[in-house]
């Protein structure tokens, strides 16, 4: 904003594009126009260039003072000004601060989460589940539909054996009481009892088939699977507050494939190999594989019947898929086939993240076939933080509440501020701690700034932007109110990357600069009424973005902790 104002300034003496850089010196102003290039023009050293430029341009509305140094022409911002617009926007604007409709109500179709019916919610599920509902929550902040759609990998052979060891070993207490550790345990069995009868992938193949053809007693149970399964991760939605507009998972595409497969055999060159239908792909080291020799289809071809199926439904803009790097290659080859098929591939887009590590450096979901439930880390994590309050502030109200919000908010804002296609290594210490880049710390950040406005309130003060700005003249005053300015801009970058930690890592900049501002200015014993007030203001703002800014993360910070 205040970087376009400088731009306009130079525009008046100036053609062509305009460059501006931050100065490395906050002497030596806010922006700096560096003038080499113009030198062979101008047949003038670029130091004269720069001197008669500032002669010239004349200062406007926020920019205060322009002078020359060396090649560089420098502009300084009017602070005084720039706080009182700033502040007055984010007093007026409220939660609604740094939103746009840049989006223009495009739709995005947002693959995330997809869970696998009848096994355990991975951590590679909550990473997709975080990473995508941060991007959910800044498309919709910035005016963009985004529709959650959660893809459940609730189709494919497994289901008949599970249906075969369920008729076979069931146990229907266990299926209802624990539905999710239970058909874990009987695929489980049923994968060891193949070991000695390998025909029982056989019975497992012919309880598919009788699922696909329809089979009432087939149905019923994939369906009972399906739910129970459902119910556990609304458990693990309900903690992380996520919904989402469609939970059609790949089942739901089964009507679908044979058209898909279709169009796929019309347009494209197909080859039969084995009894299966594949697809050659040039610069691919592998063929896709679109109708296995037994006649069913594949996790591509009902990626294909999804992403035609969405097209044509949804008219997106775009349609972004949260899974973890290790499905590259699936997703390269149905963009690419998303191509031959005449379709625009750029509105396809594989968001890619890393593992999770455990301490010891292993994968941390599969070690030693010990799997780990969300629910359990989420659970774990909430019973440190209920640890840490007892210790810090036993008295405090909503205890169980509180809680719950800091355990649940430290593993969301840990998975998030990191750069998502770097592996992550889990550890309790550094997701909990209070000083550290965390979401404890940004939530107790929170917590202080929202005691002071209590304090003040009891003293009759109440933030107004009819205040004499000139008095935010500390250096951490001015840093706060510019890095206030930057909030809708770092959402921006945040999401042409499609990359949440852009936003973490600026609150945390944001939250350590008002830490700073708080210890150099105090409000509260403060004796010149004017700087008071200002600096109230100042407080109240900042606490509006982090609290708008935690709230894209999915976060809810406790107003007291
Ligand atoms: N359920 C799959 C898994 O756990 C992820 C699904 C991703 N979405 C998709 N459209 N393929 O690996």
């Amino acid at each position: 904003m205040f970087q376009q104002q400088v731009i306009d300034i130079l525009k008046k003496e100036i053609k062509g594009e305009i460059k501006l850089e931050i100065p490395p010196n906050k002497d030596l102003g806010d922006y700096a126009f560096p003038c080499f290039a113009l030198a062979k023009e101008y047949k003038k050293s670029p130091v004269d260039i720069a001197g008669e430029l500032a002669d010239k341009l004349k200062p406007a509305v926020l920019v205060e003072k322009v002078i020359a140094t060396g090649p560089y022409v420098n502009f300084f911002l009017d602070k005084a000004k720039v706080a009182e617009l700033i502040l007055t926007q984010i007093h007026e604007q409220k939660d609604t601060y740094g939103s746009s409709d840049d989006g223009k109500e495009r739709v995005v179709c947002m693959d995330y989460s997809h869970p696998n019916i009848a096994k355990p919610f991975g951590i590679g599920h909550l990473r997709s589940t975080m990473i995508g509902r941060a991007i959910y929550n800044m498309l919709k902040f910035q005016g963009y539909k985004p529709m959650g759609l959660n893809h459940l990998g609730d189709w494919g052979t497994q289901f008949g054996a599970l249906i075969y060891a369920h008729l076979t070993w069931g146990d229907r207490e266990r299926l209802n009481t624990e539905p999710i550790k239970y058909l874990l345990d009987i695929y489980v069995k049923f994968n060891e009892e193949k070991q000695k009868t390998p025909e029982l992938q056989d019975e497992a193949k012919k309880w598919f088939k009788r699922l696909e053809d329809g089979d009432t007693e087939a149905i019923k149970l994939w369906a009972k699977f399906r739910d129970l399964s459902l119910e556990e991760f609304q458990r693990v939605y309900n903690l992380l507050g996520v919904d989402f507009e469609s939970y059609d998972g790949e089942a739901f595409f089964k009507d679908k494939f044979p058209d898909a497969i279709e169009l796929v055999k019309a347009k494209m060159k197909t080859e039969l190999s084995d009894g299966a239908l594949i697809v050659p792909l040039e610069s691919f080291e592998a063929p896709a594989i679109i109708v296995k020799s037994d006649g069913a289809s594949t996790y591509l071809t009902r990626d294909i019947a999804a992403a035609l199926y969405r097209l044509k439904t949804y008219t997106p803009y775009q349609i972004l898929y949260v899974v973890g790097s290790e499905q590259k290659l699936h997703f390269r080859m149905l963009f690419e086939i998303m191509h031959l098929l005449g379709k625009d591939k750029s509105k396809f887009r594989h968001i890619n993240f890393g593992f999770y590590l455990s301490p010891d450096g292993g994968k941390m979901a599969t070690r030693k076939g010990k799997i780990v439930f969300m629910e359990d880390v989420l659970n774990e994590s909430i019973d440190l933080a209920r640890k840490t309050i007892e210790e810090k502030n036993p008295n405090l109200e909503n205890k169980d509440k509180v809680a719950r919000q800091v355990g649940v908010g430290a593993v969301i804002f840990y998975d998030l501020v990191n750069d998502r296609i770097h592996d992550v290594v889990f550890d309790w210490k550094r997701i909990l701690d209070f000083e550290g880049d965390t979401g404890p710390y940004l939530m107790y950040t929170y917590a202080r700034a929202s005691s002071i406005m209590r304090r003040m309130k009891s003293e009759g003060l109440i933030p107004d932007v009819n205040i004499d700005f000139s008095k935010l003249s500390h250096t951490s005053e001015k840093e706060l109110v510019m890095l206030l300015s930057g909030f809708q801009n770092k959402i921006s970058e945040a999401l042409q990357q499609y990359k949440p930690h852009i936003l973490a890592q600026y609150l945390i900049e944001l939250g350590r600069t008002f830490n700073e501002f708080y210890h150099s200015c105090p409000c509260l014993k403060e004796e010149d009424n004017e700087t008071k007030k200002a600096r109230l203001l100042l407080i109240n703002c900042t606490r509006q973005v982090l609290i708008t800014g935690l709230k894209l993360l999915s976060i809810n910070a406790p107003e007291e902790m």
